[in-house]
């Protein structure tokens, strides 16, 4: 007699950036296994992840929201006499730890970033507990103080020693390179919840590489939280740096692409620099965060960086590699920054010229160095500031996308369009590109003429 051990329903929600995404996915990756399938939506899902950011505001009190809506599904799994595993991962998790399980008892499992690769053995001991639940005195719903799984260690042993390899979902796929952050700008979260920088040996990344491009992905975003201080072993005993990385990458057949994300001004070195004018799969299309235009607030931020160094940066990729569009993310209101200090960034946009970008108030996070700074900058002069830095961003967004207009671009094709016989894909430049076609496109790299701009999106014909 055979056995298929019935699927399960797994729903993750994925806050903030890809690395999340990455993670979630990887989440999936180790759980198939067990039988968990992934669920459109958490209505009457066995297993709940929630995936969590700790980048934006108000991040922990959105989780605890969002958990108490599962609650109910939870209890409504109860009354059916099935249970619904809740685990909170991702930042958040690593943050507020224990504190997430003594709030909400009804939550199974809190796990790190760094623990995931554990998750069977977690979820097999919450089902165990579950099980022990519903055999004694529980009623549905019921808190079960003492029994949530907690997992938030920074291991010994990476994690990517222990996950299966990826598999490809598409023509555009990401690689995780690089984890962890020792910068510790006085803002930011990361090197708290995330961890020392580690970078993963040159070989496991290369193999991942090839398997993703074996199985059709045409286009790799390496990641990492600073991508660019990748500095991995590599079978010939030297340390490569993301350069090096990037052209061993160039190497691998059918590998139409390669970007990054993302980097730090300070790792931005020469030989990533020259790879720019010389990998011609390295898109030019380059995130590389700034913050702020003011040395002042530069300093404060703990960036190891002026205006003037970025901006030196910026020509010398722009000598090299011409056609190089830049992106970056901005803190307005940062303690201590003056119209003066925000005049300063308004000014670096306008000389440096951003395609995109991302543009944040500054909000203090508890345990980070800015949060206890004086002169915090009052809501309303956050506000106005983002407004005026927003404008100009657009602006400059929209005016990249006109000079777009007539222009001959490469596009991979990587989505069915909405409509049919058409077909969505990426710019070199990360535009979505509309392109009348028929589906046996996907996933090549079309040469298309641009014909129309809109405000977020391109479409182009196919030459
Ligand atoms: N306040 C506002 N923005 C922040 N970021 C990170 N931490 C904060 C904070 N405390 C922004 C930075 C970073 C991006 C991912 O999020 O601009 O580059
Ligand atoms: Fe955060 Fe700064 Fe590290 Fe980026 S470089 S992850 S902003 S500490």
């Amino acid at each position: 007699m055979t056995t298929t051990a019935p699927k399960k329903k797994l729903f993750i929600r994925t806050y903030g950036c890809q690395m999340n995404v990455y993670d979630s996915s990887r989440m999936t990756d180790v759980l198939a296994p067990l039988g968990y399938e992934p669920a459109a939506d958490p209505e009457g899902a066995d297993m709940v992840v929630l995936n969590t950011c700790h980048i934006r505001e108000k991040a922990s009190e959105k989780v605890f929201s969002e958990l108490g809506r599962l609650r109910s599904l939870k209890t409504e799994n109860q009354q059916d006499g099935r249970d619904m595993i809740i685990a909170v991962a991702g930042c958040v998790a690593q943050a507020e730890g224990e504190f997430i399980l003594q709030r909400a008892p009804y939550v199974d499992i809190v796990l790190g970033p760094q623990t995931y690769h554990r998750l069977p053995e977690m979820v097999a001991r919450a089902e165990r507990a579950s099980a022990e639940n519903r055999g004694g005195t529980g009623k549905p719903g019921a808190p079960r103080p003492g029994v949530g799984v907690l997992d938030t260690e920074f291991p010994v042993e990476p994690k990517f020693d222990h996950l299966p390899m990826p598999s490809a979902s598409g023509p555009s796929a990401f690689l995780s390179v690089q984890e962890g952050c020792d910068k510790f700008c006085t803002f930011c979260v990361v090197p708290y919840t995330r961890g020392a920088e580690y970078s993963r040996p040159a070989a496991q990344v290369l193999a991942e590489a090839r398997k993703l491009v074996a199985e059709g992905a045409r286009e790799l975003t390496l990641l990492g939280q600073n991508v660019n201080a990748y500095h991995g072993d590599s079978a010939d005993g030297a340390v490569w740096g993301l350069g090096r990385l990037i052209r061993e990458l160039a190497e691998i057949d059918g590998l139409a692409r390669i970007r990054y994300t993302t980097s730090h001004p300070r790792d931005l070195d020469d030989d990533l620099i020259r790879a720019h004018a010389e990998v011609p799969q390295l898109m030019p299309f380059l995130h590389l965060p700034v913050q702020s235009g003011s040395d002042k607030i530069l300093r404060a931020m703990n960036r190891g960086h002026t205006g003037a160094d970025y901006r030196a940066k910026v020509e010398r990729l722009r000598a090299l590699a011409p056609d190089l569009a830049l992106s970056s993310d901005f803190i307005v209101g940062f303690p201590h920054e003056s119209d003066a200090d925000f005049e300063d960034t308004m000014a670096l946009v306008r000389d440096v010229g951003f395609i995109q970008a991302y543009s944040f108030k500054y909000s203090p996070r508890p345990g980070t160095p800015a949060a206890v700074m004086e002169a915090q900058v009052p809501e309303e002069v956050k506000s106005v500031r983002l407004t005026a830095l927003q404008a100009l961003l657009l602006e400059q967004q929209g005016a990249f996308n006109q000079s777009c207009l007539g222009r001959e671009m490469d596009i991979l094709l990587d989505r069915p369009g909405r409509h049919d016989g058409q077909m969505l894909g990426r710019s070199p430049y990360m535009q979505p590109v509309h392109v009348a076609g028929s589906e046996d496109l996907y996933g090549q790299v079309v040469r298309v003429r641009i014909s129309s701009v809109t405000a977020n999106s391109l479409t182009g014909t196919l030459i």
